[in-house]
């Protein structure tokens, strides 16, 4: 399974890549803003710090500006920026020429089985179906991913199922269970993910006895 990091924050990119288990970095307008620099400058500077797939959104509502604009941000950037583009009907339409001209593309804002086929149909090379914003609205945003590995499992689709809005590690973990290609997450839910209460506990005795070990002469 791919873990990619959903951030446009440079400082915490370099700290999960330091991991070695980064595969790819998803970005958005809103995390854009929130990074306050430079749309390109800074997903160039993503793009030298991962060398998995980084998703640059595009802005525009009809097609032929998303053609224009993913086009413009592949002839700019680095050769692993794809693109990102909105789960619409012009979406679809770009998506589809993308995929003509060999260019990745991430199909964003997902909530429902029946977009992610048609994201899929029309060539794209992940689909992001979005969990905690469909939780925020009282639903169970995981079925979402159940009813699409269901469906993936039926066809024969190339598409990778990029599972989104993640908002705690319960729902990587039951990502991993359904078999979702990707998962995209907040550092802090790399960091959740990490810990464990009995790895703290059992390193702290640990050290207590090594420091016994050096008292004595014995290290
Ligand atoms: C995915 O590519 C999106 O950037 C992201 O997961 C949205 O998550 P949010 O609902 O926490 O904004």
């Amino acid at each position: 399974m791919e873990f990619f990091l959903d951030t446009a924050d440079v400082d915490e990119i370099r700290e999960i890549a330091a991991w070695g288990i980064l595969d790819g970095v998803t970005t958005n307008p809103s995390l854009i803003k929130k990074s306050g620099r430079d749309f390109k400058e800074v997903v160039r500077e993503i793009a030298g710090i991962c060398s998995g797939p980084i998703s640059a959104e595009v802005t525009a509502m009809d097609t032929d500006g998303m053609i224009a604009q993913g086009l413009a941000l592949k002839a700019d950037l680095p050769d692993n920026v794809i693109i990102k583009i909105p789960c619409t009907a012009e979406g679809l339409a770009a998506t589809n020429v993308f995929n003509e001209k060999g260019i990745d593309t991430n199909v964003t804002l997902v909530f429902s089985a029946a977009q992610a086929l048609m994201a899929a149909k029309a060539g794209a090379t992940y689909v992001s179906p979005f969990i905690g914003r469909i939780d925020d609205t009282g639903h169970d945003g995981m079925n979402l991913i159940a009813e699409i590995m269901e469906v993936w499992a039926s066809y024969d689709i190339s598409t990778k199922v990029l599972a989104a809005s993640i908002r705690h590690p319960t729902h990587v973990l039951q990502c991993i269970q359904l078999g979702a290609h990707t998962a995209t997450m907040p550092a802090k839910i790399f960091r959740q993910l990490m810990k464990h209460p009995l790895t703290d506990k059992g390193l702290e005795g640990f050290m207590k006895d090594w420091a016994a070990v050096e008292a004595a002469g014995n290290a």
